[in-house]
């Protein structure tokens, strides 16, 4: 195994008094697809904008491919839950938005060559959404929204995508596809993955490794351990019944719930 691609090493951090999170210790291997699952609340997006530098630990190191000074940022794709909020008269194509990841590549006002727009078609394709190139953005469904955002967060080839809760709003007959898409770019394009998701019941069968967050880490490790853990290890964990989490995911679907 090489060098990992995201290493946290001994990360506390807080917003006023209080730890939100506590020595935190995980790596992200190359060629990962690392479920990060956690109750509302237990620092899930904040270990990810510490790991886009959005925040800096009070405590401990982020190291992105080696380095605590990491500035390239595009070889690190992002996509939020909030990332799907266009109305239906936004006025760009799906493809204009796509291509529009491409600009901290090209610059604003180099013109896209042939390559690029081959590039653009690809990040399409990858996401299924070939068959909408010239629809509006806001004429989609939440589900497909969210793919054309992977699609934009991937065109400039990232070594990894962050996705933090990305199947918010995305129908629950579709959030299955959703997840056999993301598998394919893990294991068609070798795009390392991060997903953050109350959804831990979904995606125990694509991903391999799992990350059991709230406010400390849990657990850390492969898909496999994780499976062999019983209810008992998982309540011991999260100091409370775990059936909260097999309980958000049937509740699906409601408010912000998974
Ligand atoms: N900007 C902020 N200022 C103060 N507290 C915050 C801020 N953002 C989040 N928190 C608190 O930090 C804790 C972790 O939040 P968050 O990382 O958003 O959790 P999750 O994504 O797992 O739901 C929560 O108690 C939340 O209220
Ligand atoms: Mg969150």
């Amino acid at each position: 195994m090489g060098e990992p691609i995201i290493e946290i090493k001994a990360v506390s951090y807080r917003y006023d008094r209080e730890n939100v999170l506590e020595n935190i210790n995980m790596e992200v291997q190359k060629g990962a697809f690392i479920g990060v699952v956690g109750p509302n609340g237990s620092g899930k997006s904040t270990l990810i904008k510490l790991i886009l530098g959005l925040l800096k630990p009070q405590k401990g190191t982020v190291s992105l491919f080696g380095q605590t000074k990491f500035k390239e940022w595009d070889r690190i794709g992002f996509v939020s839950q909030k990332a799907n909020s266009f109305n239906s008269g936004f006025p760009a194509t799906v493809f204009e938005v796509v291509q529009s990841g491409l600009v901290g590549k090209l610059g604003l006002f180099h013109f896209m060559k042939n390559h690029h727009k081959q590039e653009v078609m690809k990040a399409i394709k990858s996401v299924g959404m070939e068959n909408f190139t010239k629809r509006n953005i806001g004429e989609l469904s939440g589900g497909q929204q969210q793919r054309v955002f992977i699609a934009r967060a991937i065109v400039s080839n990232p070594d990894i995508l962050i996705l933090d809760e990305p199947t918010v709003g995305v129908d629950e007959m579709n959030v299955q596809s959703f997840y056999d898409m993301l598998e394919k770019l893990n294991k068609d394009r070798g795009i390392t993955l991060l997903l953050v998701t109350h959804d831990i019941g979904t995606i125990t069968n694509k991903v391999s490794h799992v990350a059991c967050l709230n406010k400390t880490l849990h657990f850390h490790g492969e898909v496999e351990e994780f499976e062999k853990l019983d209810t008992d290890d998982l309540s011991g964990m999260y100091n409370h019944d775990v059936h909260l989490l097999s309980h958000e995911h049937s509740s699906r679907g409601e408010g912000e719930q998974l």
